[in-house]
C-alpha cells in the first residue's frame, strides 16, 4: 500500500497539538500572558519541525512517544521566532497563519512577552520531561545544547540579523544560502537531529540525516521564497510579494522563478538519496521531503 501522508500528518499534528494544549493547560494560569501564547502557538501552523523530529525517530526504529517534549519544545521555539519576526521593528508583517498577529491582536509589549514566554517554556519542557519520557539523560542534555545553538546566537538568531543587514542588498547565492540556512535551516536540522538522538539513533544514521535535514531545509526556504512570489495568502494564511516590497534577497530574485524550482527538486532529490540506507520506516521521511517541494503553504 503506498504511503499516506497526508494521514500521517493529520494523525501526526493532532499528537502534537494535543500535547501544546496540555502544555499550555498545566501551567494553570489563564491571564492574558498565557492567552498569546495560546493564540500564535494554536494557531494553524503546518508543524513541520515536530513532525520531522518525530519521523526521525521512527525513522531509527525508535518510538516516538519518547521525543513528543522535544517536539513541543521545537515548535515553542518556532512560533516564538515568528511572533518577533512578525513585530514592527522586524517585518512589520499584520497576519500570520491566517489571524491577525500578535502585536496587532494584542500589543507589542505582549508579542515580545509571548515570545519570550515560549522561547523559556520550549527549554523547561525539554529540561523536566518525566522520566521514560526521553530516553537517557545525557541524550537528552545533548539535545537540549543542540537546540539552543539552533536557536540562538550563532543559529537562527543570527540568520535573522543577517537577513535585517541584508535588506536592499543583492547577495551572491553563497552569502543567501549561508543566511538561510541560519535562518531556518539549523532549527530544521536540529529538529531533525533532537529526535535520532533521543530514539537511540548511532552516529553514521545522525550524519545521514542530517545531509537529508540540510538539503530539505534549503529547498524549504527555496520553496518559501517561491510561494512569496506566486503563493495564494488565503492558502498560506500570509501576505506574499513581501520579499520584492522590502527588496530582500531570494532566490527567485536571484536565480528567476524556474531555475529555483529546479534547483529545490534536485536538492529534494539529494536529501531522499541520502535516506538510502534506510529502511521502510524512513518512508514518512522520504514523503516529507517530497511535500516541501509541493506544499501550497
Ligand atoms: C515560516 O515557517 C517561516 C520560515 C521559517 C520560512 P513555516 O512555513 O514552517 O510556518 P508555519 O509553522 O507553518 O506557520
Ligand atoms: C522567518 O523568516 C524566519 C524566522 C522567524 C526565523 P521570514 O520572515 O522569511 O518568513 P515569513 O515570510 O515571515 O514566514
Ligand atoms: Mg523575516
Ligand atoms: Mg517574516
Amino acid at each position: 500500500m503506498p504511503f499516506d501522508l497526508q494521514a500521517y500528518l493529520a494523525n501526526h499534528r493532532e499528537i502534537i497539538n494535543n500535547a501544546l494544549t496540555r502544555i499550555l493547560d498545566t501551567t494553570g494560569q489563564d491571564n492574558r500572558l498565557i492567552e498569546a501564547m495560546r493564540y500564535s502557538l494554536m494557531a494553524n501552523g503546518k508543524r513541520l519541525r515536530p513532525i520531522l523530529c518525530m519521523a526521525a525517530a521512527e525513522a531509527v526504529g525508535g518510538p516516538t512517544g519518547a521525543v513528543v517534549p522535544a517536539a513541543c519544545a521545537l515548535e515553542m521555539i518556532h512560533t516564538y521566532s515568528l511572533i518577533h519576526d512578525d513585530l514592527p521593528a522586524m517585518d512589520n508583517d499584520d497576519l500570520r497563519r491566517g489571524k491577525p498577529t500578535s502585536h496587532v491582536k494584542f500589543n507589542e509589549a505582549t508579542a515580545i512577552l509571548a515570545g519570550d514566554a515560549l522561547l523559556t517554556l520550549a527549554f523547561q519542557v525539554l529540561a523536566t520531561a518525566k522520566k521514560g519520557e526521553q530516553g537517557d539523560e545525557l541524550k537528552r542534555l545533548a539535545v537540549i545544547a543542540r537546540i539552543a545553538r539552533a536557536a540562538g546566537y550563532l543559529g537562527m538568531i543570527e540568520g535573522q540579523m543577517q537577513d535585517m543587514a541584508y535588506e536592499n542588498q543583492q547577495l551572491t547565492q553563497e552569502e543567501l544560502e549561508k543566511m538561510h540556512g541560519l535562518k531556518t535551516g539549523v532549527l530544521i536540522r536540529a529538529s531533525i537531529a533532537s529526535g535520532a538522538i533521543l530514539a537511540g539513533g548511532n552516529d553514521l544514521q545522525l550524519d545521514h540525516l542530517d545531509e537529508y535535514a540540510r538539503s530539505i531545509g534549503l529547498a524549504f526556504q527555496i520553496t518559501d521564497d517561491i510561494l512569496n512570489v506566486e503563493g495564494d495568502p488565503t492558502i498560506m494564511g500570509k501576505a506574499v510579494g513581501t520579499d520584492h516590497l522590502r527588496s530582500k534577497s531570494t532566490y527567485p530574485s536571484l536565480l528567476g522563478l524556474a531555475p529555483s524550482k529546479e534547483y529545490a527538486r534536485q536538492c529534494i532529490q539529494k536529501a531522499i538519496k541520502a535516506l538510502q540506507s534506510f529502511d521502510q520506516q524512513a518512508e514518512p521521511l522520504r514523503a516529507i521531503a517530497r511535500y516541501v517541494l509541493d506544499r501550497q503553504r
